[in-house]
């Protein structure tokens, strides 16, 4: 098969079309034609030598795909209610910039009624991410106030949209009035330009000097002691991301006055029934909503994965240039 390898860390330019030994689908496992390949943040990071493999992982890079399932553990898929030719989506821990991909079946979820294979690869990395953190590390209710830092990321657009539907006041930061105005358009119901205005003082401003519920946070660094400044009594700091540092000096007594709580994660190295469990929340409470429209693709660029040069470079050089808003797929 065709795959794109790291060859050193480096630039976007040490991607690289290579042939690859076609995988082979273990226990538990289903193996998929990829159609698409969704690319995110942490792909970067694994290609600058910032994000070690987990152990056992494909080398390759990619945690998220959409196609048509080949074959597999006929046990697993029965199971799981699918059969060889259907089309899913998967959350893979790597391996996902290539034409075929193992993935365990619990980690699939069917491509959504209305969805084509290119949008549906947009979803798996962000959509585990924003549930796992939003909504059950956070636990953000109805009614309640949420936080989004990086509203315009892929993660944003993902947790503008679930917030939304499911009934949470949005209040986001984003680095431009352009990518403000998008996030208001995706459902916001106010966006903050970090660059020209003090989220603090907005967000007070905005929930009538109470604060906000769940902060989303992908920035961390000074950013920590600023979010504890603006959380509401029983407030939710939710961290994924460290992209401005990983030290802050924070006001401690704030965290007891108010009842708050600090905390984190990262998806990629969680067992598969971990994720499992998210797949099994997601089709439940979210997949409809996916399949009436209220949630939609935000789908910023394609680029073909396998030309020469790769367009995973391409890829990869927009997402560090931060000019786009939501997601880029790379399609096979
Ligand atoms: N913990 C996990 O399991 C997990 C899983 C997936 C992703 N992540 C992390 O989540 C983040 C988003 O991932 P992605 O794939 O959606 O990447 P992305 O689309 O490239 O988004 C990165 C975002 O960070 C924002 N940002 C940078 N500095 C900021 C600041 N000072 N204030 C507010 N926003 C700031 C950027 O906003 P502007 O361009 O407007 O500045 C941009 O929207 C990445 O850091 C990624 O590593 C974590």
């Amino acid at each position: 098969m065709k795959a794109i390898e790291i060859t050193s860390y480096g630039a976007p330019e040490v991607l690289r079309v290579a042939e690859r030994p076609d995988p082979v689908a273990g226990a538990g496992e289903l193996l998929i034609r990829v159609a698409a390949s969704g690319v995110n943040r942490p792909d970067v990071l694994q290609r600058k030598g910032h994000y070690p493999v987990p152990p056992g992982a494909s080398d390759l890079p990619g945690l998220e795909v959409a196609g048509e399932i080949v074959s597999g553990d006929a046990a697993a898929l029965a199971e799981a209610g699918f059969k060889v030719g259907d089309r899913v989506c998967a959350l893979i821990a790597g391996g996902g910039y290539a034409e075929l991909c193992v993935a365990p079946v619990a980690q699939c979820l069917p491509v959504p009624k209305g969805w084509s294979d290119l949008e549906a690869a947009s979803l798996p990395e962000t959509f585990f991410t924003v549930w796992s953190n939003v909504f059950e590390r956070g636990r953000l209710q109805k009614g309640e106030t949420l936080l989004i830092q990086g509203g315009s990321s892929g993660i944003g657009v993902t947790a503008i949209q679930i917030a939304k539907a499911l009934g949470a006041t949005v209040i986001v930061t984003a680095g431009s009035d352009d990518k403000c105005e998008a996030c208001l358009k995706l459902g916001a119901d106010h966006a903050i330009n970090y660059r020209t205005s003090d989220f603090v003082e907005e967000a007070k401003k905005l929930t009538g000097g109470k604060g906000v519920d769940v902060v989303l946070d992908m920035v961390a660094g000074d950013y920590v002691a600023r979010e504890v400044e603006c959380l509401a009594e029983d407030g939710r700091l939710v961290i994924i991301a460290v992209q401005g540092g990983v030290k802050s000096e924070i006001n401690a007594g704030l965290v007891l006055r108010r009842r708050l709580t600090i905390t984190g994660s990262t998806l990629r190295p969680r067992p598969v029934a971990f994720k499992g469990a998210i797949a099994k929340a997601l089709r439940e409470k979210v997949w409809p909503l996916l399949e009436s429209g209220a949630i939609k693709p935000v789908i910023h660029s394609t680029f073909a994965a396998a030309g020469e040069p790769s367009g995973a470079a391409q890829a990869h050089a927009l997402m560090e240039s931060n000019q786009h808003i939501g997601k880029i797929v790379l399609t096979w």
